[in-house]
């Protein structure tokens, strides 16, 4: 009985003193000792402030402490918010108590905490009283055997048994492979987000090898444009743009260059664990003289995932240099939640979260690994040897520009009569021949600067040097209301330690653990990406958010036999992919069937193929494409496409450069150049922040400023309108119409065919040749091309 009270009161010390240190050390501790009382030993305690004992030990109404928690007698701590009924009381439990001082913890050894599901300690189990452990995207990966079926047939793989064992079990028989010419269109634009050509389409429906299907895939995920196509889905997860956004959104002309790097990176399919560890800390990769070789350079750029975040520059003007970092700060921790963790870390910026294993300190955990990135927009990729070759150019360049001011000194002595004369008061003085020296002097030195050649530079960060930043909790997330300080760790439920230092400084400590084999979310939550973009819809149909708010997996064994192997197998996206796309389930019709969908409506099982409408993006590369328009571009600056003026007049930032030189400097404009020049991949175009391109946005663009898993798909009438009536549309139905004359004669039932079959992927049926024929003799060739381009089977992909 003794035992256990005492175990109550030990408890009690602890989170007492928790509680103190969370709402009270800040005002009453090292930096401040307001009314002169600390409370951060129990000696300071007893002692007391300016009005006498805060605590006096058995006998809670006698000390201050109580009387200014309770409100009673002039007191009333903390100043802004009462605490609970519950926090109040743990406190009068703990004087009556004896207040006994939980040890301090530099001079117990740390005692290294478990999970949360070993440890009663663990700050999660307490926090939430042993509540929601039991999410399910937390739980180690299981190694699932793909179950038994009773119908084997037609089966290519363990993601076919997966998926066919729930099917029998809901008696739904899966449906036919899709046709060849559909299966190839279907393949062409999930891979590489452009449509196969006609002559394509023929050459596999006539292939009689068995492996035919298998050598498309090959073909198509050994394509560049495969990288242009799967670049697009990671900037949309990591809010990739060109601008810094708010309301002068201006240009970053080097950001470019991170999405060139994800291009690049897709196509030579780096392992995972590299793709990870270059976003999060690249930087730390590299030696603190610069980079050696192209490599580093790389992974100096990759390490611009971090600075993809939007910055209000007006702030400068404004000193709110604090709000800005804790925005760079929150930003960094929130986006690592949504892209790498799939959980809304997010919602514990301002408070616990609400429904998920999170505390308000993990999110701020999770900042401290950022605490010490300071921005660098300037940092150099060239490797040592260019290097040195352009510091010697600046040497030179330097020295004689010094050549030229010893000689501009010289012809300016005699009129400094003093040396506080001004090089400008003096030249005043100077007649009309030491004048135009001048002029040639000055002309001769400003040539020396242009001379310098520039260094390869890319926007990314760089730890600052010393003791790292302090990290703090902020009240309310409010950066005005700093409270109890963190380390830098991990989500407490699985590890609440400090994290492990390592070598290449805090951010390597992070991506070390995202990275590691056996963490439970990062996985899974890629894995399931990749599911999505190829079925329409994850196994998770949350892909952000895995925790108690999001969808729970559809097939949750499927999902980890795919993380699992995924990891085994060296984290290769395109084997993933290629296992995907070769599976049956994959090469299902989209044909609906009313009996089958009675069972499951919403096609959660996956009896079919749900046809699904292209992205904004792949929309228009594939219009482009098929007009024959579409440029080769293998990436660099962004190119700026045209935009009626009264668009680009609406933006109070594009405005201000009219009027503005500062504007202007800042990029705030719009950098046009021709229709002709932007005839590349959308993917290449600029990303403006606060001006989405007119001819993407009616197909719901993201959100630029947070992180998108899912894009919305609507059907609106605004589309159709657009894609019949808008120049962009106009102009590709011309150009379309010109490229299929050049191709099929003159003969315009020939022509009527050729279109449809470049457009669809598949003969036209003589129907449809017919109504072809009709339209293109009265309003011409180019209005039949413009019907196919907004037809549903050119929009929509089975
Ligand atoms: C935001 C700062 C702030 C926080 C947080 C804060 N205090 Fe205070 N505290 C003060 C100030 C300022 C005084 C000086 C008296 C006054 O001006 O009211 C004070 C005075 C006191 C005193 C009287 C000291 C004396 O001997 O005169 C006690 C007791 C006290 N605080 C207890 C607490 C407790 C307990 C907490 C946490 C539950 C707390 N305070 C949190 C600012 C704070
Ligand atoms: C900018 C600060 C901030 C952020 C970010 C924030 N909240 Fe809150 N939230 C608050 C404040 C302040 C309260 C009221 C005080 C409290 O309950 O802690 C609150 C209250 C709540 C409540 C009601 C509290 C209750 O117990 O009834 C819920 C639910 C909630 N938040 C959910 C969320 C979710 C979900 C997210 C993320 C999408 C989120 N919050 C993000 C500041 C924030």
């Amino acid at each position: 009985m003794i035992g256990l009270l005492l175990l109550l009161v030990a408890g009690d010390a602890e989170t007492a003193h928790a509680l103190i240190r969370r709402r009270c050390v800040s005002c009453h501790g090292a930096e401040k000792q307001e009314g002169s009382l600390r409370l951060d030993s129990r000696d300071a305690a007893l002692k007391g402030g300016d009005g006498g004992p805060a605590v006096v030990p058995g006998k809670p109404s006698d000390g201050l402490l109580m009387r200014a928690v309770r409100h009673r007698g002039g007191l009333k701590m903390p100043p802004k918010e009462k605490l609970s009924e519950d926090e109040a009381s743990l406190l009068e439990r703990w004087i009556r108590g004896g207040a006994p001082w939980a040890a301090p913890a530099a001079s117990s050894p740390q005692r290294r905490l478990g999970d949360a599901w070993s440890d009663p300690e663990n700050p999660v189990r307490r926090a939430f009283g042993g509540a929601r452990l039991d999410l399910w995207s937390l739980r180690p990966l299981a190694d699932p055997k793909p179950p038994p079926l009773r119908h084997e047939e037609g089966v290519h793989g363990d993601v076919d048994r997966f998926i066919r064992a729930r099917l029998e079990d809901a008696g739904i028989p899966p449906s036919r492979e899709a046709p060849r010419g559909v299966l190839l269109r279907r393949l062409a634009f999930d891979l590489t987000g452009l449509p196969p050509t006609p002559e394509e389409v023929r050459d596999f429906e006539g292939d009689p090898r068995p492996d035919a299907v298998e050598r498309r895939v090959d073909r198509l995920l050994a394509s560049p444009e495969f990288g242009v196509r799967w670049a697009r889905h990671w900037l949309d997860v990591v809010r990739y743009a060109d601008t810094h956004g708010f309301e002068r959104d201006e240009y970053k002309p080097q950001m470019y260059r991170y999405r060139d790097w994800v291009v690049r990176a897709l196509n030579a399919d780096l392992p995972f664990e590299r793709f990870v560890r270059m976003q999060i800390a690249g930087d730390e990769m590299v030696p603190p003289e610069g980079p050696r070789d192209a490599a580093d350079a790389d992974a100096i750029v990759a390490a611009g995932f971090l600075r993809l975040g939007t910055y209000d520059s007006t702030g400068d003007l404004f000193q709110e240099q604090a709000k800005a970092r804790n925005e760079f700060l929150g930003d960094l921790a929130n986006t690592v939640g949504s892209a790498f963790l799939g959980l809304t870390i997010s919602c514990a910026n301002c408070h616990d979260h609400k429904y998920d294993p999170v505390t308000q300190a993990d999110h701020f955990r999770l900042r401290a690994f950022f605490a010490t990135a300071s921005k660098k927009d300037d940092t150099v990729l060239d490797g040592p040897a260019e290097r040195a070759r352009i510091a010697a150019q600046h040497r030179e360049a330097d020295a004689a520009a010094a050549a030229i001011q010893r000689e501009i000194d010289a012809l300016l002595a005699p009129f400094r009569g003093t040396p506080k004369t001004s090089e400008a008061d003096a030249a005043k003085l100077l007649d009309e021949a030491g004048k135009r020296a001048l002029k040639e002097l000055g002309e001769r030195k400003a040539a020396e600067e242009r001379r310098k050649p520039p260094y390869t530079t890319a926007y990314s960060v760089r730890n600052t040097g010393g003791k790292p930043p302090e990290t703090r909790i902020f009240y309310q997330g409010d950066f005005n209301e700093p409270r109890e300080a963190v380390t830098a760790g991990f989500l407490s439920v699985l590890d609440p330690n400090p994290a492990p230092a390592a070598p290449g400084g805090p951010r390597s400590a992070l991506a070390d653990w995202l990275a590691a084999p056996e963490h439970p979310l990062v996985a899974r939550v890629f894995v399931n990406r990749a599911w999505q973009h190829l079925f329409g819809r994850g196994l998770v149909a949350t892909p952000n958010d895995f925790g108690f708010s999001g969808s729970a997996p559809t097939h949750p064994e499927l999902l980890d036999r795919l993380a699992r192997d995924f990891r085994a197998e060296g984290g290769s996206l395109k084997r993933l992919l290629r296992t995907l796309v070769l599976s049956a389930t994959y090469r299902q019709a989209s044909a609906w069937d009313a009996e089958r969908a009675a069972k499951d409506p919403e096609n959660r099982l996956l009896w079919r193929r749900a046809p699904r409408r292209l992205e904004a993006e792949a929309m228009r590369d594939a219009m482009l494409s098929v007009a024959g328009l579409l440029r080769p571009c293998a990436g660099g600056p962004p190119r700026w496409p045209p935009v009626p003026q009264e668009i680009l007049d609406a933006q109070p930032g594009i405005l201000e450069t009219h009027s503005d030189e500062n504007a202007r400097k800042r990029l705030q404009g719009w950098y046009a150049t021709t229709e002709e020049d932007c005839d590349v991949r959308s993917l290449f175009l600029i990303q403006k922040r606060a001006l989405a391109l007119p001819f993407l946005e009616p197909f719901d663009l993201p959100d630029p400023t947070v992180s998108c898993g899912k894009r919305d798909v609507t059907v609106v009438a605004p589309q159709a309108l657009h894609q019949l009536n808008s120049g962009f549309s106009a102009r590709v139905s011309r150009a379309f119409a010109a490229s299929v004359e050049r191709e099929a004669g003159a003969d315009p039932a020939a022509q009527v065919r050729r279109a449809l079959e470049r457009a669809w992927s598949r003969p036209a049926r003589p129907e449809e040749e017919r109504i072809g024929r009709r339209l293109a003799e009265r309003a011409g060739l180019a209005a039949w091309c413009r019907v196919l381009l907004n037809a549903n089977e050119f929009v929509f992909i089975d």
